[in-house]
């Protein structure tokens, strides 16, 4: 909205001649302020925002995007400046517990994690129950959502202490149960998880270790990989993360929440765009045929979206694409691939995607997954696991704001209203006479 000075509130008018309503105008710290619209329900009235174009469903301390000038800050610091000089532990320090961890607080945190990293044994039977080719998201689902069943002992979820724990369990778990998926895919037993390790190389060696033979994660790959796990660390009420504080409005098990994110996360319109991406880039095949899916892509009969392409909330270049882009870049040289075709299809891609007018006028740039499959495609990561890679990052988010929202006095059990649009009363007819 363009104007010299901030309006404070604004009044509702109708043009029956019913009373008008005021409503307060709410600012924040930093971004778009919001029209406080609580007391609509008491006047009988209720707004039509269906995706949430327009609705802030809370408030929140951790996460701030600009979609316009492209920035993403967690709890004020920068991506770039998080990617740069932080690891994946101090980031989940930051979200979890709202300041960045000093070297001690760190020791401490990661000694906390690593003791919480190996599963109850009896999960094992959990995963023997799916078929050897179920997608590993599929199997994050129910494994991630039975540990409800298996550390149910846990306290109050209104106990700050409480939750805590239960943010240590998840961010410990999870990548055990992740690279697990994978091994019961391949056939392979389940490497334990080495506490000596840090979080990304504990990961790389859960999924690529054998009992047979030493293995020794590279230390530039392993870098490369907890830089990923950084940038999708968090990224505000996002669909899954709106669906993990819905799930946990109720006062549901935690675990059963972060289960419930990991299904929002896994469609192709969010966190599953990384694997479709790739499947995409594979399917193009060669830069001669790129005019080819621009144009289906343009074409509104055609289903067929670019993936890795727009975003909600960025009207610019996603920050976390930059970065990405650049990571990619190290891998592909660390691993002296730097003539990696997918690389450079993707590359001229975004080149051709970006000077189209139909992206341009619609300012679709590319998104933190356009890059992320080439990278952990390169690190010889396949494509069933990328979105179970972005959803054990994203569940150092997903419990900060799981623990923020019921931290929040004026949290409530979500439950939005509908424009109901079907019969109105009618009389039942019973079975006989039904035509
Ligand atoms: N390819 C072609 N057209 C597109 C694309 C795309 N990737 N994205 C948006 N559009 C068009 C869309 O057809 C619409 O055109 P029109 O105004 O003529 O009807 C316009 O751009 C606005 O799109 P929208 O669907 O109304 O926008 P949205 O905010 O509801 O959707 C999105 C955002 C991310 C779901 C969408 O851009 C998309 O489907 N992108 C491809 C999937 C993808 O890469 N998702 C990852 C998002 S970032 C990581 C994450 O969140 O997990």
């Amino acid at each position: 909205m363009k104007s010299s000075t901030k309006p404070t509130k604004v009044t509702l008018s109708f043009d029956n001649g019913a009373p008008s309503i005021e409503l307060p105008i709410l600012s924040g710290s930093l971004g778009n302020d919001v029209i406080d619209i609580r007391s609509l329900a008491k006047h009988g009235i209720f707004t039509y925002d269906p995706g949430f174009m327009s609705t802030a469903a809370c408030n929140s301390s951790i996460t701030f995007i600009n979609g316009e000038e492209g920035l993403l800050y967690y709890r004020g610091y920068p991506i770039e400046q998080l990617a740069e000089h932080c690891d994946f532990m101090e980031v989940s320090h930051l979200l979890i517990n709202g300041e960045l961890p000093t070297s001690v607080q760190k020791e401490e945190f990661t000694r906390t994690i690593n003791s919480h990293t190996m599963v109850h044994d009896q999960l094992t039977n959990i995963f023997r129950g799916f078929r050897r080719d179920a997608h590993p998201m599929a199997v994050m689902v129910g494994v991630v959502g039975s540990m409800s069943a298996f550390y149910h002992t846990l306290g109050d979820i209104h106990d700050a202490q409480s939750r805590e724990i239960t943010a240590h369990q998840l961010l410990a778990k999870v990548p055990t149960i992740a690279a697990w998926s994978y091994k019961y895919n391949l056939g392979q037993p389940f490497m334990y998880p080495q506490n000596h390790l840090s979080y990304a190389e504990n990961f790389m060696y859960m999924m690529f270790a054998t009992p047979c033979e030493k293995y020794e994660p590279n230390p530039i790959l392993a870098k490369a990989f907890d830089r990923i796990l950084i940038l999708h660390a968090d990224h505000e009420q996002n669909a899954s993360t709106s669906t993990v504080r819905l799930a946990g409005s109720s006062g549901a098990n935690p675990f059963a929440c972060i289960a419930a994110g990991i299904a929002s996360l896994w469609g192709p319109a969010h966190g599953g765009a990384n694997e479709a991406t790739l499947k995409m880039l594979e399917e193009i095949g060669d830069i001669s045929r790129i005019g080819e899916y621009i144009k289906r892509a343009k074409d509104k009969t055609d289903a067929f979206r670019l993936m890795g392409f727009g975003h909600r909330v960025y009207r610019n270049m996603d920050p976390r694409a930059a970065i990405m882009r650049k990571t990619c870049h190290e891998v592909l040289d660390e691993l002296g691939l730097h003539n990696d075709p997918m690389f450079k299809l993707a590359m001229a891609l975004e080149k051709i995607a970006l000077e189209d007018e139909y992206f341009v006028s619609r300012k679709l740039y590319p998104n933190v997954d356009f890059y992320s499959g080439i990278v952990m495609r390169a690190m010889g990561i396949p494509n069933s696991m990328f979105t179970a890679i972005f959803a054990l990052a994203r569940t150092a988010g997903w419990i900060a704001q799981w623990s923020e929202m019921n931290a929040d006095p004026e949290h409530k059990i979500g439950r939005p209203r509908q424009l109901y649009m079907g019969e109105a009363r009618r009389e039942l007819v019973p079975i006989s006479n039904r035509k």
